[in-house]
């Protein structure tokens, strides 16, 4: 596999049948992870940017068969975050060290375009030397372009898949492939740092799905890919699928450092979620971002995209101190900065 290796670290794309041996052959994965990790310091040393996640609302318009927030799960606990309270966060962070923050939620018509615009715009104006990202799911492009114009650097959108078919399995008739795609270019277009990324191990994902995944990447080159396990919730369609597994997630966040060897990669809360050291062993793969939670506690369990999260009883404090360790103890550090990409 050496050779394949090497070959993706130069060429940052593969032929099919080579795509599928790196991804499911059976061979020993320490290799890639340090060839991996070799690019990822070549480009960013050993940094890891941490982004101040607050999750502003659990309510959601769209049903994905996955979210645990889909609209028809009933027994979902909705709430929303004031403007207060997300500026309560943000200051929370802000002392804290972080110098992004991240507004996540569900496709919550609350949030109306000018609405968000004016909070973004608080955010820039209280810290001018903060990043603000907004991951708020589908929009308009003129939506977009005014969260833009008030200040937002990044958005965050994950593809779930680059696979048509697949994307239909994992999501009701009314959402589109397509209109996922055109929002992604939307928001490159506009100006944006823009995030994609894909679950891995979701429901009824083939090998060419995942090779659809990387070929995507390698044409849209976004500046940030987001990676998951799937792990299933109880109270959605596929509460009895089984999860993403460790190995095969690790070797996605390798692969794609390697074709995208400036790529923003967070280790997510969803790999620390499937194993105690997740989030560790991502960084040791190749990626570079962490995104603690500075959701108020008070709303955290209620953020449910998936069964046994964790960080749901964590103060922000408690939060970032626990993952500075868990940085330090593989030999990175986290950085107070912004985070940028490096192109
Ligand atoms: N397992 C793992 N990841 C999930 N997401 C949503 N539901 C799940 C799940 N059951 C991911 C999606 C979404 C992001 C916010 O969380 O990829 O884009
Ligand atoms: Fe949140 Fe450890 S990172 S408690």
């Amino acid at each position: 596999m050496k050779e394949l290796i090497e070959k993706l670290a130069i060429e940052h794309d593969l032929a099919d049948n080579e795509w599928q041996q790196l991804i499911e052959g059976k061979y020993d994965r320490t290799l890639l992870y340090a060839r991996a990790d070799e690019i990822r310091r070549q480009n960013y040393g050993t940094d890891v940017y941490i982004r101040g996640l607050i999750e502003i609302s659990s309510y959601c318009r769209n049903d994905c068969l996955y979210c645990g927030i889909r609209r028809s799960n009933m027994h979902a606990e909705r709430y929303r975050l004031s403007k207060e309270q997300i500026l309560e966060c943000c200051k929370t962070g802000y002392r804290l060290g972080f110098r992004t923050f991240v507004m996540q939620g569900g496709e919550d018509a609350y949030f109306t375009t000018e609405y968000v615009a004016e909070i973004v715009e608080e955010i820039k104006k209280r810290y001018p030397d903060c990043a603000v990202t907004l991951s708020l799911g589908e929009r308009e492009k003129a939506d977009y372009q005014i969260w833009y114009d008030a200040g937002a650097d990044r958005y965050l959108l994950r593809h779930e898949t680059a696979g048509r078919a697949h994307y239909g399995k994992l999501h009701p008739p009314e959402l589109s492939y397509d209109h996922r795609m055109q929002c992604l270019y939307d928001l490159k277009d506009i100006g944006y740092q823009v995030g994609c990324g894909f679950m891995v191990e979701s429901p009824y994902q083939t090998v060419d799905d995942l090779i659809a995944d990387m070929r995507f990447l390698r044409k849209f080159q976004p500046h940030m890919v987001g990676i998951g396990p799937f792990i299933p919730h109880h109270d959605t369609p596929f509460a009895g699928s089984s999860q993403g597994s460790l190995e095969k997630t690790l070797t996605m966040v390798a692969l794609i450092r390697l074709t995208l060897p400036k790529a923003l990669i967070p280790s997510t809360t969803a790999l620390g979620t499937i194993h105690p050291r997740g989030r560790e062993l991502g960084l040791q793969a190749g990626a570079n971002v962490v995104m603690p939670n500075l959701s108020p506690v008070s709303v955290r369990k209620q953020y449910s995209l998936y069964d046994n999260k964790i960080c749901t009883g964590d103060e922000a404090a408690e939060c970032i101190e626990c993952m500075k360790r868990r940085v330090a103890s593989v030999g990175y550090q986290t950085a107070v900065s912004r985070g940028d990409w490096c192109g």
